[in-house]
């Protein structure tokens, strides 16, 4: 962990999507809790005024749901200076350091497309802004296969050491995450049955009930293994198969990560399902002939002692029938029951289910013998993590909190990116034929033979408080 806190936020790109839909109000929740304590310069190239860049800051925040208030508001925007300027223009950056003043330690976060951080980054080297070690954030795409990934990472590492790089993966901020981790090692009864010993197979789902929308410009080249296998659920996989960190430190905990990543097999493409809902093809800046993804279900290994054997089962789609992200772990079947009757029901295996979102909770799936059933039954044990203390912050807030304090727990190491490329990288090579499925199904009924064999797809768990029921 760096132990110098910001004194700036210099954001790239502050006039963008990115910044309307999260970064304002990121700040805006960081400034009411009082965890805000340095300037902002947004840089862009359009031709905004500061007051510009503040209405367009306060319609931001409060479009995002949040409630204006006007001291925080005030507070924040009292932060904010604009430098409008080509990101390829020298005089840019010589503006951005001016309007730096005195400032000693900012940040600098690039909310721009992967393909201008060269750009920038170079920018910021030659006006001397970008040694000393400071901090430079990126938002994904890392890249689009490994090749690219190596080839984004080496224009970086021309001007910045990787400790200087924090790469923005959201889910890293979720604390359905941070849960995972804890919950696992924090509770003796969970840890010893956490391995192939007692699991028969994991499996991820991150369902979204809406569409790629006005995204088809950026969606449609991408798809969903890009967009969200090889790094959101690939982080939330690792963080289910990691050893306990033997440390605090950033590294030690990315370590643990790679330790997982680097037993993952090659991916198998007879193991991957692509799907694509039907309507995708009209939407705005999708090719008429697309057959990118928009759902992806896929198997894959982690070949070690704890794992070997169990497989991972992953599953994402846009358009499915509601909106939820889990990890589930589903247990052995146990053996036939010879106090029971020969045609009496089986005891199914046990579940444990982890929702990430839209909010978190733990859910326990046992068999009970219920007196109001004709029989044994599933039974659930449900705790909303809502109620037990609230929610806590977003993701953003937490990695830009983290990336103002200097730690990079939270943010992704490119070995680590370059691994998770390796793992997929046999998917991109040779993708399986896209099946066409229904908006608001489960995707294409193609993916039922990955997991048949395993009791198909659990789930996911729906909280009643989420407007449907489970
Ligand atoms: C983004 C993807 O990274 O993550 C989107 O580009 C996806 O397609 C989003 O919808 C999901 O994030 P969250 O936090 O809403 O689950």
């Amino acid at each position: 962990m760096s132990d110098r806190i910001a004194d700036a936020l210099v954001i790239f790109g502050i006039t963008g999507d990115l910044a309307k839909k999260m970064t304002f109000r990121s700040l805006y929740r960081l400034e009411r809790r009082g965890l805000l304590d340095c300037a902002i310069v947004g840089v862009a190239v359009d031709n905004w005024t500061v007051d510009q860049l503040r209405a367009h800051a306060r319609e931001a925040i409060s479009q995002s749901g949040e409630q204006i208030d006007e001291h925080v508001f005030g507070r924040l925007e009292g932060r904010l200076s604009y430098v409008s300027g080509d990101f390829g223009d020298e005089q840019t950056y010589r503006a951005v350091a001016e309007a730096l003043g005195g400032a000693h330690d900012p940040v600098f976060y690039l909310e721009i497309p992967p393909s201008l951080f060269a750009t920038v980054v170079a920018g910021l080297a030659k006006a001397g802004l970008a040694g000393d070690g400071r901090r430079v954030v990126v938002e994904k795409p890392f890249g689009h296969d490994l090749a690219s990934a190596r080839a984004l990472a080496a224009e970086l590492h021309k001007y910045l050491d990787e400790s200087q790089i924090y790469r923005i993966d959201h889910f890293l901020g979720k604390m359905g995450l941070e849960e995972i981790l804890y919950l696992r090692f924090a509770n003796t009864m969970l840890e010893p049955v956490w391995n192939r010993n007692h699991l028969s197979a994991v499996q991820i789902t991150m369902a979204e009930s809406f569409g790629v929308e006005d995204r088809g410009h950026f969606y449609d080249p991408v798809g969903a293994l890009r967009d969200v296998v090889v790094n959101h659920l690939l982080q939330m996989l690792a963080t289910a198969a990691m050893e306990p960190p033997a440390g605090r430190d950033p590294d030690t905990l990315k370590d643990a990560k790679s330790a997982v990543f680097r037993t993952m097999d090659d991916a198998d493409p007879g193991h991957y399902v692509r799907g694509q809902y039907r309507g995708y093809l009209e939407i705005d800046g999708v090719a008429p002939d697309s057959s990118t993804e928009t759902y992806a279900a896929l198997r894959l290994h982690v070949d070690n002692w704890r794992w070997s054997g169990v497989p991972f089962f992953i599953r994402t789609g846009k358009q499915l029938a509601v909106t939820q992200t889990e990890l589930r772990l589903v247990f052995k079947h146990p053996p036939r029951l010879h106090f029971l009757s020969a045609d009496q029901r089986r005891p199914q295996p046990s579940q444990i289910v982890f929702k990430l979102d839209p909010s978190t909770g733990i859910r326990m799936v046992l068999d009970a013998h219920r007196a109001d059933r004709a029989g044994p039954a599933e039974i659930q044990l449900d705790v909303q993590f809502a109620e037990e203390g609230g929610e806590g912050p977003t993701p953003y807030e937490v990695l830009l909190h983290a990336a103002l304090a200097g730690d990079s727990t939270h943010f992704t190491r490119q070995d680590n990116v370059e691994e998770c490329w390796r793992v997929v990288q046999p998917l991109l090579d040779s993708p399986p034929p896209v099946h066409e499925y229904e908006k608001g199904s489960w995707g294409p009924s193609a993916a039922d033979r990955l997991v048949a064999g395993f009791g198909g797809w659990h789930g996911p768990w729906i909280a009643h408080s989420e407007g449907q029921t489970a």
